[in-house]
């Protein structure tokens, strides 16, 4: 039977669920939410407004919003025991795995023991979008010797989360850029961390687990992780008249220009380029950071080296800049992209159980075959 079977690596344009939450046009630039142009959700909508998209299928009428909104901000607040967890982790791991942690407790605080009533189901979605910014906020708040703050109420998702954070009320402004970055990270058709939650989901595990394993698999350099380390990047380069040596180098020892290139896009990632939009604005109320100039040269840059290949500024070309400005620390970007993105894994999970079936792919066997087993004393 393996002889038939032809091996995709990374599974390359092979369907894996039909799926009616997002599409992509990586030819035209175009990425929808249910239809409707994610860079119009991210200039008009709130995130709350588009996890309601995400999930229910339609965009909410006004009562509800209302009430979807103030389900979230009754449910931001996260048991002290959780509190006292987040304490006992090590300040210098990452936050992510503290988010694992973090979600993994929930699990354990709020058990699922079905996954077939809807009313519970739903329970558990607004459990997970209000608490992971709790969560995240807390350990940070924690690992710096601080007290976590308490959310508040009268703030919205994107604003009570950079509060609980920073203590500070942001400007409209920069709840403009954060609303916008949440709305453009929330969802993106069958990436790995979305395949990796519907894995999950398909063996009926409760909705806290599938969200463990979407974070998991957003850690890495390659997904998720890929905007702390365009930061590391632009250290590395140092200035902007140094951007085009760089690249030519980089280009030629065959380094990974992180930040670009995308297995679906093959021109500028819409998300790009709506969140380059929105940084100006914010970077005109508190001015413009030297990243940015050195963003703007290396993209010229790239342009003719690397973009006759398609390859192009991704989501987190500029994603990572934005989030520096407003005084995050690197190692919680890609738990923002996670607060956002459980939207999309969320309304993900849904999907699969409305039909589910468990994956359970093949494999091509490559090893040996009838190898007899050699007694431990004869073996050298
Ligand atoms: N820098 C330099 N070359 C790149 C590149 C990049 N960022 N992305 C792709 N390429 C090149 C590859 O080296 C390869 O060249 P080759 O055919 O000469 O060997 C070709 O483009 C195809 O790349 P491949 O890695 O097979 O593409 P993919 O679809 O499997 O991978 C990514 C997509 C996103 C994993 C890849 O572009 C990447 O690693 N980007 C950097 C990390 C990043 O920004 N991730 C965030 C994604 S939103």
């Amino acid at each position: 039977m393996s002889e038939l079977l032809k091996y995709v690596p990374g599974l390359a344009d092979v369907p894996v669920a039909e799926s009616a939450i997002s599409s992509i046009d990586g030819k035209r630039a175009r990425l929808a939410y249910r239809g409707i142009a994610a860079e119009t959700l991210a200039r008009e909508s709130t995130f709350e407004e588009t996890a309601y998209l995400l999930l229910k299928g339609k965009l909410p009428t006004q009562k509800e919003l209302s009430d979807f909104d103030q389900q979230l901000r009754e449910h931001r607040r996260i048991k002290y025991r959780l509190v006292e967890l987040l304490k006992c982790l090590p300040e210098s791991g990452h936050p992510m795995s503290a988010m694992q942690a973090g979600v993994a407790a929930l699990c354990m605080l709020y058990p699922v023991r079905t996954v077939t009533d809807p009313r519970l189901n739903w329970e558990s979605v607004i459990n997970l979008l209000a608490k992971l910014p709790t969560i995240v906020a807390a350990f940070h708040r924690l690992r710096n010797g601080d007290e976590a703050l308490r959310p508040r109420n009268d703030l919205s998702h994107a604003a009570n989360f950079y509060w609980m954070l920073t203590e500070m009320e942001p400007t409209p402004a920069i709840i403009r850029v954060l609303d916008a970055a949440l709305i453009l990270h929330a969802e993106h058709s069958m990436n790995a961390s979305t395949f990796s939650a519907r894995v999950t989901a398909s063996t009926l595990a409760d909705p806290y687990t599938v969200v463990c394993s979407a974070i998991g698999t957003l850690t890495g350099p390659l997904h998720g992780g890929a905007n702390e380390e365009v930061l590391d990047m632009f250290d590395e380069i140092g200035t902007p008249d140094k951007a085009r040596s760089w690249l030519e180098n980089a280009v030629a020892t065959k380094r990974k220009i992180m930040g670009f290139g995308h297995r679906v896009y093959k021109v500028k990632d819409p998300r790009a380029t709506a969140l380059q939009e929105l940084a100006e604005n914010v970077f005109a109320e508190i001015g413009r950071p030297p990243q940015y100039d050195l963003a703007l040269e290396l993209e010229k840059a790239a342009l003719t080296i690397l973009g006759p290949k398609g390859i192009y500024p991704n989501v987190d070309y500029f994603s990572g800049i934005i989030y520096q400005s407003l005084g995050i620390p690197r190692d919680l970007f890609t738990p923002i992209f996670a607060i956002a993105r459980t939207a999309g894994w969320l309304a993900h999970w849904l999907e699969q159980l409305k039909n589910n079936r468990i994956f359970r792919p093949e494999q091509i066997y490559v090893g040996p075959t009838d190898v007899p087993y050699v007694p431990l004393e004869e073996r050298r």
